[in-house]
């Protein structure tokens, strides 16, 4: 039903008019989203309502930056301001992420690409649930694969959890470099984490560096995965 028709019969005092719920569409198997390209991804990505966040999302974050990024940052799902301006890390954890980008001479948009394991925002910002990171990561992967970055940086224990798939503690899993897939993958803090817990920043910064020195050695040849 057309936004008109739907205002005459609302004139017409026929109103309100009861439409069918579309039906759930499971996400394209992997096979499919592996032809896919970026724009085609994104679409899908778009229309999804293979679990029930599309219900209350205002939008879908899929990922902003690079798409030719040699770095990536996964984040854990979209909060509110992200889900109302549809790009990931844009409220004050953002803006802190902007900072520890600019720390090691990155900035959104040049050579980084940011992006999280959850496409729409869970309703009141709660966890992720299992389902709805198993109906997710099929897109994330596809991202990953496309972006092809030479460095993964995980931000906090969901991303770093997903992406290794291992439950254990951000604690735990820094300071080494870890393979996501034969990329390097090195966790850290999340920034909405360290908004709330200042001391545990210089951690994070220790993190950035390894992350840094990790793509000089990179570029220069080295292995990077210990
Ligand atoms: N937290 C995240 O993990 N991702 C965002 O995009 C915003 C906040």
């Amino acid at each position: 039903m057309t936004g008109r028709r739907e205002l005459y019969l609302q004139e017409m005092g026929l109103g309100p008019v009861w439409r069918l719920k579309p039906a759930a569409v499971e996400p394209p198997a992997l096979a499919d989203l592996q032809s896919m390209d970026r724009n085609e991804l994104e679409a899908v990505v778009a229309n999804c309502t293979a679990c029930g966040l599309h219900k209350t999302r205002t939008q879908t974050v899929f990922g902003v930056g690079d798409e030719n990024a040699d770095w990536l940052f996964v984040g854990e799902a979209p909060g509110a301001d992200e889900d109302a301006q549809g790009e990931p890390f844009v409220g004050q954890a953002g803006k802190l992420l902007d900072n520890m980008l600019k720390s090691i001479g990155l900035q959104r948009n040049k050579n980084v690409y940011i992006a999280n394991v959850l496409k729409c925002r869970p309703p009141g910002n709660r966890n992720p649930q299992p389902e709805e990171v198993a109906k997710c990561i099929p897109y994330l992967e596809r991202q990953i694969a496309l972006i092809r970055p030479k460095l993964i940086v995980a931000l906090g224990k969901f991303a770093a959890q997903t992406l290794l798939g291992q439950e254990v503690t951000v604690a735990s899993l820094r300071g080494k470099v870890h393979s996501y897939q034969g990329t390097p993958l090195i966790v850290t803090y999340h920034p909405a984490y360290l908004l709330r817990t200042l001391q545990d920043k210089a951690k994070a910064w220790e993190d950035l560096c390894l992350a840094r020195e990790t793509m000089q050695g990179l570029n220069s040849g080295e292995s990077a995965i210990i």
